[in-house]
C-alpha cells in the first residue's frame, strides 16, 4: 500500500484522465438507500422481493405495472434527494481537469448531473431513474419519465390507468420501460456507454473508487485493468470490499477507510491541485 504523495506523484507522470468510479455508497449520505442494505426489498401482495429479483427483464415481462410502481417509489426517493458533499467535489474535480476527467458512475439517482457533473464525462453505465425507453426498442431514444405521472401515480404503489398512459413509449405508443440496466441484460455502449469505460481504463492516470461493494462486472473490470496495469488506484469505503484487496495488491493502491463525505472533499483537492499543475 503506498501513500497518498507517492500516488499522486505517480499519477502527474501520466498523460491519462482522472477516472473516478462511483457505487451507491456516494449517495448514501443524501438518504438513498444502498443497493445491498437490509431496507432493499419490495412487497408484492405478500412476497418480499429483492431488488435482484424486481430489477430483471423477466418480472417486467410478468408483472410490469409492479416493476414500475418499485420505479417510481424509488424514483420519488431519488428526486426528494440532494446531492451531498462529495457528489459537490467529484464536479469541482471535473471543474478543474475539464477532458483530463471522467465519471463512471453505478448510481440511476442522476445526483451526480443535478450536482453539475457534465452529461458527456459522466458514464451512467446503469442508466437513471428519471428516464424510459421503448420496450419494444422501436428506436433508442430515451425520454424523461412525465412530472404528470407524479400527478396521477397513487403513491399507495398501485399503478392505474391514468399513470400507464404516461409510461409509454412517445414514438410507437406501446409500453415504455424504464431506462435503468436489469440484471438479466447486458451493457453496451449506446445506453451504458461500456466501451468508452473500458477505454477509460486503459489509459486512466489514477482510478479512485468510492462507495460499492463491486457485485457488478463493468466497474470490477475497470477495476481490474487499471490494478493490472499497477496504475494508481484509491478506493474509499466504510468497510472493506473486493476493491480493498485491488488496491491492497496494488503497490500504488491505498485504501482510505470512511464515507465519502468524510474523505472525497480533500482527497480531490489533493488531485486537482496534483494534475492540473504543469
Ligand atoms: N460513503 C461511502 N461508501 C458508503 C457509505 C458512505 N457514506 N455508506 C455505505 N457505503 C458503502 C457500503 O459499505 C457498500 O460497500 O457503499 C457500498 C454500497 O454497496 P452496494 O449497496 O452493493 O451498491 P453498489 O456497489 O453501488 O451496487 C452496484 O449493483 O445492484 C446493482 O445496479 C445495482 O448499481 C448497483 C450495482
Amino acid at each position: 500500500m503506498a501513500d497518498l504523495d507517492e500516488i499522486l506523484r505517480a499519477a502527474k507522470s501520466n498523460s491519462g484522465p482522472a477516472v473516478l468510479l462511483t457505487g451507491a455508497g456516494i449517495s448514501a449520505e443524501s438518504g438513498i438507500p444502498t443497493f445491498r442494505g437490509e431496507e432493499g426489498y419490495w412487497r408484492v401482495g405478500s412476497k418480499n422481493y429483492q431488488p435482484t429479483e424486481m430489477a430483471t427483464w423477466a418480472t417486467f415481462s410478468r408483472m410490469p405495472d409492479e416493476v414500475w410502481a418499485w420505479y417510481l417509489y424509488r424514483r420519488g426517493i431519488c428526486r426528494a434527494a440532494a446531492p451531498n458533499a462529495a457528489h459537490r467535489a467529484v464536479r469541482a474535480l471535473e471543474e478543474t481537469l475539464e477532458d483530463r476527467f471522467v465519471l463512471i458512475t453505478q448510481n440511476v439517482d442522476g445526483l451526480h448531473l443535478r450536482a453539475g457533473s457534465t452529461e458527456p464525462r459522466t458514464y451512467q453505465i446503469h442508466g437513471n431513474i428519471d428516464f424510459m425507453r421503448c420496450a419494444d426498442e422501436c428506436t433508442e431514444a430515451l425520454y424523461r419519465i412525465p412530472d404528470e405521472v407524479d400527478a396521477t401515480w397513487d403513491k399507495g404503489r398501485k399503478i392505474d390507468v391514468a399513470t400507464r398512459e404516461h409510461l409509454l413509449c412517445p414514438a410507437c405508443g406501446t409500453r415504455a420501460r424504464p431506462h435503468v440496466l436489469w440484471f438479466d441484460e447486458s451493457y453496451d455502449e449506446i445506453h451504458f456507454r461500456f466501451e468508452s469505460s473500458l477505454a477509460a481504463a486503459a489509459e486512466a492516470a489514477i482510478l479512485i473508487v468510492v462507495g460499492t461493494t463491486g457485485q457488478t462486472n463493468l466497474p470490477l473490470h475497470v477495476g481490474s485493468m487499471v490494478a493490472e496495469r499497477g496504475a494508481p488506484m484509491i478506493f474509499v469505503n466504510p468497510e472493506p470490499t473486493t476493491f480493498t484487496r485491488m488496491v491492497d495488491d496494488n503497490p500504488l493502491g491505498l485504501f482510505l477507510e470512511g464515507t465519502a463525505g468524510d474523505h472525497l472533499p480533500g482527497l480531490l483537492a489533493s488531485v486537482a491541485e496534483a494534475l492540473a499543475t504543469p
